[in-house]
């Protein structure tokens, strides 16, 4: 094999961080090639500067396409030598069609200024087909799943015949079938030739398509395996991620469960537009003090829906229910009186949900706890600056301290902030949806042990996940859902993938 693409001494600063420091990347022709490492290790950076997001001359070092220097003054010369990027956050524009954002910036035209509709449809329906989309071309971006936007995107690369694809964490918000299909299609590709890189904090996806695996940490390669030889030792990834044995994924925890704080009753709720249609029904469950239970269910059984609507009404149309809090009803109408009640929702969209990305980590984390650094109703700096550092330091937020703006940190960073800041209000019901998703495995144990804390000072923590170890590594309790009922709860000794999963299945009869 040859090589594709060659990095070579790559240094990207920031103000006051060394991003990148002195980076060594091959890529071989037609492997899929995997890039991990903790959040904020340079992943993504490194990869802005590949394709030409930070120009020839914002960085030092090389970069050579089949032997060629290249030197890109910003994305659109890279899309003309065959790199394609799909970023971390998703560029799409809501409000066009689906062809209109394939096409967007590279229109087919008739003549100057004349768009062919025509046509765009059609070469459009093309390259849906290649990536095994049947969506109408004219149908509205913003209608189709994360899943599916994040197949337009690789049909908009397609459609530029791209030589190198480029996806910075795909998976993260897909769920394990769109990811199935997100990676077969990439294995699709590689049979065509086509080469990509692949970022992602899931080793066992990494494992499974990759044909090698490079590790950075602290903006440095540590280094390149491949995988031919065999299987990587999802250890020796971990290893060179973190710098250290993670011998335990989950801390250990001695419960110390009390009596029952919060109860939903009956809880029922509606979709909001489509009438009659059920999404939540019916359901109930208690959470004791110190307890840390857990929510299973598939895409689509309605756990999001329940814990949203829940916090104060923020979904759906209420039909019936009621919550309790130590024996007593409380009136959730509206998000404020669910904070009133001590409820804290970490929302899974954290970059539409939960983040003020011009401010500084500071305020961020501070935002819904201000009362703990206020002294009549006036805001001390300096107690704000010092919990805040706390938090900071505690979730191992990679910046440079607390006066950093949020939106400057890396993705996995800007999660660890929201998560921060509930943790900071001290709710009394803190419910987690999907926390670790797009953390590194080291943060992940971080968030674990402050969510264990919380648990051990009183809280009582509701805990949506996906991936059914961590629920089983952290869950006192598991209810499980499906089709918007609960349908079985499982005590931690008598809780297993199996049974869950059992649960999770079991539709109406
Ligand atoms: N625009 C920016 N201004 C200042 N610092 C930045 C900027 N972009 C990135 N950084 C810093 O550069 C470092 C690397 O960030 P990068 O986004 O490349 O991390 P990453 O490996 O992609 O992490 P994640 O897994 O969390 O996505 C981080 O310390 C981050 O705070
Ligand atoms: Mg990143």
């Amino acid at each position: 094999m040859s090589i594709l693409l060659r990095m070579r001494g790559i240094t990207k600063e920031f103000p006051g961080v060394v991003a990148l420091d002195n980076v060594e990347l091959a890529v071989e022709h037609g492997e899929i090639h995997a890039l991990m490492g903790e959040n904020g290790a340079g992943k993504s950076t490194l990869m802005k500067v590949l394709s030409g997001v930070y120009p020839h001359g914002d960085y030092s070092g090389e970069i050579l396409l089949d032997g060629e220097e290249c030197s890109f003054n910003g994305i659109s010369d890279s899309e003309k030598a065959g790199i394609a990027i799909i970023h971390q956050e998703l560029a799409l524009v809501p409000q066009l069609s689906v062809a209109e954002n394939i096409y967007l910036g590279n229109e087919r035209t008739r003549g100057p200024g004349f768009i062919d509709w025509g046509r765009t449809a059609s070469m459009a329906r093309e390259v849906l087909r290649r990536v095994g989309l049947d969506e109408d071309p004219t149908a509205p971006v913003s209608a189709l799943s994360v899943g599916r936007q994040q197949l337009v995107e690789i049909a908009k690369a397609l459609s530029k015949r791209v030589r190198l694809l480029i996806l910075d964490e795909p998976t993260s918000a897909l769920n394990e079938a769109e990811s199935d299909n997100l990676l077969g299609l990439l294995l699709e590709l590689k049979e065509q030739g086509i080469t990509s890189i692949l970022i992602s904090h899931k080793l066992g996806e990494v494992t499974r398509v990759a044909d090698s695996v490079t590790v950075l940490r602290d903006g440095k390669a540590i280094e390149t395996l491949s995988t031919s030889a065999g299987r990587v030792e999802e250890d020796r990834i971990i290893r060179g991620m973190v710098g250290r044995d993670l011998d335990e994924r989950y801390p250990e925890r001695a419960a110390d469960i009390g009596e029952v704080r919060f109860e939903v009753r009956d809880w029922t709720v509606d979709h909001p537009t489509q009438v009659g249609r059920r999404v939540v029904d019916g359901a109930g469950l208690e959470i004791r003090r110190g307890e840390i239970v857990g929510l299973a269910g598939l895409m689509g059984a309605g756990r999001t829906e329940l814990a949203m609507s829940v916090f104060g009404r923020s979904y759906g149309r209420y039909v019936d229910g009621t919550v309790y809090k130590d024996g007593k009803p409380v009136h959730l109408r509206d998000v404020g009186d669910a904070i009133a009640a001590g409820i804290a929702y970490v929302p899974e969209d954290r970059k539409e949900l939960g983040l003020i990305l011009d401010d500084d980590i500071r305020r961020n984390l501070t935002l819904a706890g201000l009362h703990r650094v206020s002294r009549r109703a006036v805001i001390d700096p300096a107690r704000e600056a010092v919990a805040a550092e706390e938090m900071r330091a505690g979730m191992r937020v990679k910046s440079n301290g607390v006066f950093q703006t949020t939106g400057d940190l890396s993705g996995g960073n800007q999660q660890k902030v929201v998560l921060g800041k509930w943790m900071f209000a001290e709710p009394d019901l803190l419910i987690l949806d999907e926390p670790t998703r797009g953390i590194d495995v080291g943060a992940k144990y971080e968030i674990y042990v402050i969510v264990q804390r919380l648990a051990a000072e009183g809280a009582c923590v509701l805990l949506i996940s996906s991936e059914l170890p961590e629920l089983l590594g952290m869950c006192d309790r598991v209810y499980a859902m499906c089709e918007g009922r609960i349908t079985g709860e499982v005590p931690r000794d008598k809780a297993d993938q199996e049974t869950l999963m059992k649960l999770m299945t079991t539709t109406k009869a």
